[in-house]
C-alpha cells in the first residue's frame, strides 16, 4: 500500500502560486484569509499535520505542540523565530527552519528608511502639511538632525547589521560604531566599515542607535530607562528586530520630555496593538512590522519556507536536509554587560537568531 501523504498546515495566505508547490508531495490545509489564532486554535490546525508553515504571528510551544503526535516540521516563513519555542519542539522532535539571508538586503533598507524619516522628521512634516499648516512656514519649521557624517550605533552585527553599516559608512560617511555577543573579524569590520565598542560607548556616543538584534528573555527591554538614560541627548532610536527589547513605556517618556529627538519603531511589544503613548507622540514614526515587505523578498522568504518544510518532510533535492534548520542552541541575546547568554556560533556574519 502506498504511504500516506503528509499534510500540511499553512497559518495565513502567502503566495498561492509557491505554496501550491507543496501540493506535489502533500496534502495542503491553506488558511484562505487571515487569522488570529489563539492556542486553541494552533493546537486543533496542528492536530493531523506533519508539517506546517506559519508566520511569526503564530506562538507554537509545548501547548501546542502537546495534542500533534505526527508533526515533524515547523518552517517559519521569517528570520526571527522567537514565535517558536526552540526547546520545546526540540524536545518533541520537530525541526524548526527559518528564512535568513532573503531578507538581509530589504530589511536593511527599511532601517535605513526609518533612520532617515525619524532623523529628518518625514511623518511628521508630511502630516503637518497634509493639516494644511503650509502657511505658518518659519525658517525653524521641521529641522531635524543630519544622518550623513553622524555616529550611527548599531547593536546587533548579524548579516543585517553589516548591511546597515555598509549603507551607513559607504553610501553617508558615518562613523558606524557596533555593539555584538561578538566580535566580528577584522577583515569583515573593515569591509563593512564598524569599529566594535561595548554597550555603554555605543548608548553614548551613537547619534543614531539602530536595534538589530535577535530578542529572548536575555535581550527583553535592553534598551529600558537606564539605557534610553545613558544615550546621547537629542539621539535617534530605532528598532527593525523585535518590540521586546525596548521598554515602551520608557522609550515614549523619553521622547516626550526631549531626552530622544526621535524614534523609528517597525515592531511593538503587543503587535498588532501599539500602546497610545506612542501613538500619541508627534516624534515616533511607526510603520506596521514591514522590514521585508517588498514584492521579491516576501515571495524569496515563502520560496525558502516551502523548500525547507519539503526537504525536513524528506522530499525535493535538499530531502532530509533543510538549509535553515534552527536549534535551541542557536537561541543567544546579547546581555546588557555585553557577555553572551547561550551558546550561539561565532559571529562570522552567518547568525541564524539574526530579527528582523
Ligand atoms: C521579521 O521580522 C522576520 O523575522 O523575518
Amino acid at each position: 500500500m502506498a504511504a500516506a501523504r503528509p499534510r500540511v498546515w499553512v497559518s495565513q495566505p502567502l503566495f498561492d502560486d509557491i505554496v501550491d508547490q507543496l501540493a506535489a508531495h502533500c496534502d495542503v490545509d491553506a488558511a484562505a484569509q487571515v487569522v488570529q489564532y489563539d492556542a486553541a486554535a494552533i493546537a486543533a490546525a496542528l492536530r493531523d499535520a506533519d508539517g506546517a508553515l506559519v508566520t511569526l504571528n503564530e506562538r507554537i510551544g509545548a501547548t501546542e505542540l502537546a495534542a500533534a503526535p505526527r508533526l515533524r516540521a515547523i518552517a517559519n516563513v521569517g528570520v526571527g523565530y522567537n514565535n517558536l519555542d526552540i526547546a520545546a519542539l526540540d524536545a518533541a522532535g520537530v525541526v524548526a527552519t527559518n528564512t535568513p539571508d532573503v531578507l538581509t538586503e530589504t530589511t536593511a533598507d527599511l532601517g535605513f528608511a526609518l533612520l532617515m524619516a525619524a532623523a529628518r522628521r518625514i511623518g511628521e512634516s508630511e502630516r503637518w502639511l497634509r493639516e494644511g499648516h503650509w502657511r505658518q512656514w518659519s525658517f525653524s519649521t521641521m529641522l531635524g538632525a543630519d544622518v550623513h557624517g553622524s555616529t550611527l550605533g548599531i547593536l546587533g552585527m548579524g548579516r543585517i547589521g553589516q548591511a546597515i553599516a555598509r549603507r551607513g559608512h559607504h553610501g553617508f560617511g558615518m562613523k558606524v560604531l557596533y555593539h555584538n555577543r561578538s566580535r566580528l573579524p577584522e577583515a569583515v569590520e573593515r569591509e563593512v566599515g564598524a569599529r566594535y565598542v561595548d554597550f555603554d560607548a555605543l548608548l553614548a556616543q551613537a547619534d543614531h542607535l539602530l536595534l538589530v538584534l535577535p530578542y529572548s528573555p536575555a535581550s527583553h527591554h535592553i534598551i529600558g530607562a537606564a539605557a534610553l538614560a545613558k544615550m546621547k541627548p537629542g539621539a535617534t532610536l530605532v528598532n527593525i528586530a523585535r518590540g521586546g527589547l525596548v521598554d515602551e513605556l520608557a522609550l515614549a517618556d523619553a521622547l516626550a520630555n526631549g531626552r530622544l529627538a526621535a524614534a523609528g519603531l517597525d515592531v511593538y511589544e503587543g503587535e498588532p496593538d501599539v500602546r497610545p503613548e506612542l501613538l500619541a507622540l508627534r516624534n515616533v514614526v511607526l510603520t506596521p512590522h514591514i522590514g521585508s515587505a517588498s514584492q521579491a523578498t516576501r515571495r524569496a522568504m515563502v520560496q525558502l519556507a516551502v523548500d525547507n518544510l519539503a526537504a525536513a518532510l524528506g522530499f525535493g533535492p535538499q530531502a532530509g536536509r533543510p538549509s535553515n534548520p534552527v536549534t535551541a542552541k542557536q537561541t543567544t541575546a546579547i546581555t546588557t554587560t555585553g557577555a553572551i547568554a547561550g551558546a550561539g556560533k561565532a559571529a562570522t556574519g552567518k547568525r541564524p537568531g539574526t530579527s528582523a
